[in-house]
């Protein structure tokens, strides 16, 4: 294990006090991160002290520490996964060779991109979030959503030490970027769509944490073997604090359906509405919403960047060592089903040019899970009239093949006059974001939930329930 030096300003685990000029780029855009973190972040909660975890080691168990700090103290740090002795590349033109400890410079480009791409989202995310906690239903869900936060401003710090490391000047200068662009500005958006969309009430967060950081999960899995080691090692580590953002999600999610099945139970007759709790159709809604803008994430389903990114050997598949035997992607074909002169085609392409679609694949099975295990609340309930889905991945799509055209939930084409009558049907209407935001008042006495939501099962890091997990 690589200790963490937690005295310097700058807690690490890459030896950063040897490597002086480093230091002091870093140091020079810690005040810009902190004074965006003031600005962007969970603003009003700034003085409050709250139950975090912070990094403590890379191993997998026993990795972090608890206790209560003051968000803008958090000590953000730059903590990557040990390196592998002797590591050789795994996929991709390059199989067979050294892992790379410096950029390649033929794809320095290529690199920087997919880089910054990541880095992007983690700040976007952080701001999309950041008036939540006036809205929290219990101290508990307050805390993991300033757990998510601050993780994701972490991670920011991870994708930043990559830049201002390895790519020079033009690495400062996306980092000082990175604390520019701005979450649905007109003007000076971040990069990728899903991180532009309002997060306005507890269900969207729920549905983005299940999603698109299970988007993110699928991400750095592909990163996470790449060639260009920092890159592999940095996305490891990110991994582990990732899979505590999706159990957020996907528990959250179940515990408004939880909540909202006893209602069910209790009224069978009655609109769940009037009993202030979220009816499943509603819930279906928006997770029709986020899974399919999180779909988008993964970029068009036939891609000649996707081809670049797997042949340079920067980015690879979901558990590519693991879940593959043939790792240079040539000589295969995928079947993908594209939209070709006004209709569905199914074709066969080059595999690399599908990893695209490979990779949302993936995701998609990733998220079935899931609904699931929400369905599985609903068969514990004794529901039997309704269960949770996927919409068609063809379902509301702006990029790729699919984009700017209409399917229906199962991916049937329509006409743009029937998806006006019709998608209110699939996704969250005005009248169903109006309710749903009704509902968003705070409750944060210790122990006490809001209406619509049930209570976990067990707290946090072994605390009781009513744990005061922020002191306000
Ligand atoms: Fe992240
Ligand atoms: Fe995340």
């Amino acid at each position: 294990m690589t200790a963490i030096d937690y005295e310097s300003k700058i807690p690490n685990n890459v030896d950063l006090s040897s490597d002086r000029r480093l230091q002091r780029a870093l140091e020079h855009w810690l005040p810009q991160y902190i004074d965006w973190w003031k600005e962007m972040g969970p603003t009003d909660f700034n003085n409050n002290d709250v139950y975090l975890r912070t990094a403590v080691s890379v191993d997998s168990d026993g990795w972090a520490q608890f206790g209560y700090v003051k968000m803008p103290e958090y000590r953000w740090g730059i903590f990557l996964a040990d390196r592998e002795k002797d590591r050789k590349i795994g996929f991709g033109d390059h199989l067979g060779e050294d892992a790379w400890q410096q950029v390649p410079g033929e794809y320095r480009n290529w690199l920087r991109r997919i880089i910054v791409t990541q880095a992007d989202t983690e700040p976007a995310s952080v701001e999309q979030q950041r008036m939540l906690a006036h809205t929290a239903p219990s101290l508990y869900d307050m805390r993991n959503l300033f757990q998510v936060n601050v993780e994701e401003g972490r991670h920011l710090w991870a994708m930043v030490y990559l830049l201002q490391t390895y790519f020079g000047k033009d690495g400062r200068e996306e980092a000082e970027e990175l604390l520019e662009r701005r979450s649905g500005n007109p003007d000076h958006p971040r990069i990728l769509g899903t991180f532009n969309e309002p997060i306005t009430s507890w269900l969207d967060f729920f549905c983005f944490t299940m999603f698109t950081d299970r988007d993110g999960k699928f991400q750095l899995l592909s990163l996470a073997e790449s060639g260009f080691d920092p890159l592999a090692r940095t996305c490891r580590f990110m991994l582990t604090e990732e899979a505590h953002h999706m159990f957020v999600g996907q528990t959250g999610v179940g515990r408004i359906i939880e909540r909202a099945t006893q209602i069910m139970n209790e009224h069978p007759k009655d609109d769940p509405r009037k009993h202030g709790v979220i009816d499943l159709p509603t819930i279906q809604k928006y997770i029709n919403f986020w899974s399919s803008s999180s779909n988008d994430l993964y970029g068009g389903e036939v891609s000649s960047n996707s081809a670049n990114f797997f042949g340079s050997s920067l980015k690879g598949r979901a558990w590519e060592q693991k879940n593959y035997t043939e790792h240079t992607g040539l000589d295969q074909m995928k079947e993908v089903t594209v939209w070709q002169d006004g209709k569905l085609v199914t074709e066969q392409v080059p595999l690399r040019n599908a990893m695209n679609e490979v990779l949302r694949e993936d995701y998609i099975e990733d998220n079935q899970k899931g609904v699931n295990y929400w369905n599985k609340i609903l068969d514990k309930a004794g529901i039997e009239d309704f269960r949770f889905r996927l919409p068609h991945r063809r379902f509301n799509r702006n990029i790729g093949s699919f984009a700017g055209l209409h399917f229906d939930i199962d991916g049937n084409p329509m006409s743009a006059s029937e998806w006006e009558a019709r998608k209110d049907e699939w996704l969250p209407s005005e009248a169903d974001k109006a309710y749903v935001h009704s509902l968003m008042q705070k409750c944060v006495e210790p122990g006490k939930f809001a209406n619509w939501i049930a209570p976990p099962p067990k707290g946090i890091n072994d605390q009781p329930i009513d744990f005061e997990y922020v002191r306000l």
